[in-house]
């Protein structure tokens, strides 16, 4: 089975942190959400990827996978342009699937139990498509199924005001050439201005195509807001760091507490209390007298002096220093720099990008 990873999007409600890159490339618990997605392709056996590539920074996302052999997949990188639609970005990875069969997953999708049970699944059926659902508070803000009295998929709708059931659509699809790439090729754009995947797959289901479904087990997250990536970092840090590994060095006089992760070169220095379930990356330094609660991912190369930081995701070379009050619920952009003024006037002194968000 062949692999498709999207990566486009503007990642607008991610700003300022996609500014500079896709929001597939922001690190939760200590890495790209996209690579957590990748991971679970080759975890699953998928080992050919093709990467679609949208318009916001694609050659950071070429610079950091390269060819994929480091992570034991090999990636062929697909651009696409401008962002008609995910059924646009799966119709340009025809040539690249060929007649095999193939999953399509949404790179800012996170699901902590992965998804090779589905790929065998799917592998072992004679279907032509099959979907991912779970049960959802709130569907309106996904694709949503309705169900005959057999339970078997009806409809698919796209961001319904009025949901027919609670089961939205995971951003993970499998498909078996070449039904999909024909109903796509009928779609008209949504009210939204894209070309659905979910219309296309009803396409299937209207075709009287076999359309399977499954409902996941274990967490799913789809992360298109600040809050959504806290909590995918929660879910990540709970589920896959299973126990405290500490490869760096922690000083004397300073506490490790709970499930931590600590990776190569990072040093926690004495009087610094770092508190899981957390993740320090590589040559970060925590410390003297820092405090690192829960829920708390740091970058690589960060610098954490007197400070207090707790349910956060720090980027990589990240500064704060001699904060007065603990960070919390935060997520700072990379080589951002925070730190108390030392000199007159006293005061707080800003610069921050556009649409970043303040609160003291
Ligand atoms: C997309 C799909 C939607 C699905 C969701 C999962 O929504 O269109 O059906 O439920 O991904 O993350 P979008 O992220 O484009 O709003």
């Amino acid at each position: 089975m062949r692999g498709v990873l999207l990566h486009g999007g503007f990642g607008t409600r991610l700003r300022p942190l996609t500014h500079t890159g896709p929001k597939q490339l922001i690190k939760v618990a200590g890495k790209p959400v996209s690579q957590w997605a990748l991971e679970d392709l080759r975890d699953a056996g998928v080992r050919d990827v093709a990467i679609i590539l949208g318009e916001l920074g694609p050659e950071r996302v070429v610079e950091y996978y390269g060819d994929g052999s480091w992570l034991g997949v090999r990636i062929t990188y697909i651009y696409q342009g401008y962002p008609y639609g995910l059924a646009h970005a799966v119709y340009i990875a025809k040539d690249f699937v060929g007649d095999e069969p193939f999953v399509v997953y949404l790179g800012d999708n996170v699901l902590v139990e992965g998804i090779r049970e589905y790929v065998k699944r799917f592998a072992d059926s004679d279907a032509d498509a099959m979907v991912l659902l779970t049960w959802v508070e709130d569907p309106r803000k996904f694709g949503v199924a309705e169900f005959d009295e057999r339970g078997r998929l009806r409809r698919l709708v796209e961001k319904p005001k009025e949901p027919p059931s609670n089961y939205a659509l995971v951003g993970v699809y499998f498909f078996r050439p070449p039904h999909i790439f024909r109903a796509i090729e009928t779609l008209k754009p949504s009210w939204r201005g894209e070309l659905e995947i979910t219309d296309a797959i009803q396409k299937l289901i209207d075709w009287g195509l076999r359309v399977d479904c499954a409902v996941v087990r274990g967490w799913w997250k789809d992360t298109g807001t600040p809050n959504d990536i806290l909590e995918a970092n929660r879910l990540l840090l709970d589920y896959k760091y299973r126990e405290t590994v500490v490869k760096g060095m922690v000083e004397e006089g300073a506490r490790i507490e709970g499930r931590v992760f600590i990776e190569e070169g990072a040093v926690i220095k004495s009087g610094s209390v770092v508190r899981g379930p957390a993740y320090i990356g590589r040559n970060t330094v925590i410390g003297p007298s820092t405090y690192v609660g829960p829920y708390t991912s740091v970058g690589d190369n960060c610098r954490l002096v007197n400070v207090e930081v707790e349910n956060s995701v720090i980027m990589d070379n990240v500064v704060l220093e001699d904060l007065g009050e603990r960070i919390v619920d935060s997520l700072i952009g990379a080589n951002a720099r925070i730190k108390r003024r030392d000199r007159r006037p006293r005061g707080m002194q800003f610069i921050v990008g556009e649409h970043a968000a303040v609160e003291w």
